[in-house]
């Protein structure tokens, strides 16, 4: 196996069938924290499981305890040595805020939109893949959760659940994320499902390629079942579970697009009037590019820290690529939200919205629709709080002003 293929198999669904059987039990893992310290962490570890989760960090201590190493791990890590994973959460730690006094606001109207859809608050839901290893009813719970929070759904090429199934699953918006087959035919069948089921834009993800050690030396794996249901949802009906784990393993290697090129967006908007969104972007001069070819939205994000090790925190990037862009685009960003301040950090730097990933991802983990339910909520709670403690009615009023960093 080649650089390249191990690389997909991680990318698509986590799909890892080949490198090893999956053996959870004996997994070694590096349980490397972005939230905290070390001691932050043993004093998670001591928070008696009964109790209510009040913030993203129970969730996170909660779904350790019920996950499988392997699993927890294929959520939790990041990318070799967890340097951008670790900045991405440090970097909202490092911005300060400084609210302004007796500005008259006792209660805060989190509402605002996306892309033209009005949305309950400024947090959407991340495409997050092989949601059914994290519970049963992986993406159908989040979708609910998602319409039940009035927000939106991101959703992975790799859910796990057609987006048939996720679309009847809940009323509420969704954005479809799409990584690219490399059989174009199947790739226009498929944008062509996700706008007759409904979805509103479509993300193109641009930073593909997970390189997770805790993964490899987990030997994390779909089992076949779950990689030849998400192979067939994608529209490769050409797979079956009548194939050896060897044979859907080669096929998935060689299903991708892995040299996407900015020419990929001109196909892409001949054949959808659906907005676009690129997603993985860090760069001033990539953002102008992306203006200039008439895409809809940015989504700032160096995929949570999970793909390449060491570069810079998304919320490091943001203000440079509001700057560039100005009001032609929609400017989103992911990475390290684990808080309400940290939302009002990246509204207050010009973000339309954020993405949270591992928050829900863990919630949903510890207790499925309802976790994430409840996973947003606190966040909602807590952000809510920090505007009207910088005296903001409304998300117009969060400026730049009101950070320093
Ligand atoms: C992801 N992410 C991701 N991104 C994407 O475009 N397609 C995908 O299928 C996945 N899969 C995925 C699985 C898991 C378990 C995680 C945690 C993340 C990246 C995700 O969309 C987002 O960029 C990050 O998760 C944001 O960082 P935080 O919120 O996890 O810190």
């Amino acid at each position: 196996m080649n650089r390249r293929n191990f690389t997909q198999l991680l990318t698509f669904g986590a799909g890892s069938l080949g490198l090893g059987a999956q053996n959870q039990d004996e997994t070694q893992s590096t349980l490397t924290d972005d939230l905290q310290s070390e001691e932050e962490d043993a004093r998670l570890q001591r928070r008696p499981s009964h109790l209510e989760p009040v913030n993203v960090a129970d969730f996170k201590a909660l779904a350790r305890s019920k996950l499988a190493t392997a699993t927890y791990d294929y959520i939790s890590t990041g990318s070799a040595d967890e340097i951008t994973l670790r900045e991405n959460v440090a970097a909202f730690k490092r911005i300060k805020v400084v609210p302004p006094l007796m500005r008259g606001v006792s209660e805060a109207d989190a509402s605002t939109t996306a892309l033209n859809q009005p949305i309950s608050l400024p947090i959407l839901l991340a495409p997050v893949a092989a949601q059914r290893m994290f519970h049963p009813s992986g993406a159908l719970a989040a979708a609910r959760a998602a319409t039940a929070a009035g927000t939106i759904f991101g959703v992975s090429s790799s859910a796990g659940s057609s987006v048939e199934e996720i679309a009847r699953a809940s009323p509420g918006p969704k954005w479809f994320q799409l990584y690219v087959p490399r059989d174009r035919a199947v790739a226009r069948q498929l944008v062509e499902r996700v706008e007759r089921a409904g979805y509103q834009a479509i993300i193109v993800t641009v930073d593909l390629g997970e390189w997770k050690d805790a993964d490899r030396r987990n030997r994390f794996a779909l089992p076949k079942e779950m990689l030849v249901k998400h192979l067939r949802d994608v529209g490769f009906h050409q797979v079956s579970d009548q194939m050896s784990d060897q044979e859907v393993n080669e096929f998935n290697q060689s299903a991708w697009d892995l040299s996407l090129t900015w020419e990929f967006f001109d196909w892409l908007r001949s054949i959808t009037k659906l907005p676009l969104l690129i997603k993985g972007l860090l760069r001033q001069e990539d953002a102008r590019r992306a203006v200039s070819i008439g895409l809809d939205g940015i989504i700032v994000s160096n995929h949570g820290g999970r793909k390449l090790d060491t570069m810079p925190a998304s919320i490091d990037r943001l203000a440079e690529v509001v700057e560039a862009v100005g009001n032609r685009a929609e400017v989103y960003m992911d990475g390290g939200i684990r808080r309400g301040t940290d939302v009002l950090k990246a509204v207050a730097l010009g973000a339309r919205a954020v993405l949270i990933g591992r928050p829900y991802a863990w919630a949903l983990a510890a207790d499925g629709e309802a976790g994430v339910r409840k996973v947003i909520e606190l966040l909602a709670e807590e952000f809510l709080n920090a505007m009207t403690a910088t005296g903001c009615a409304r998300i117009s009023d969060i400026e730049a002003s009101l950070i320093s960093w």
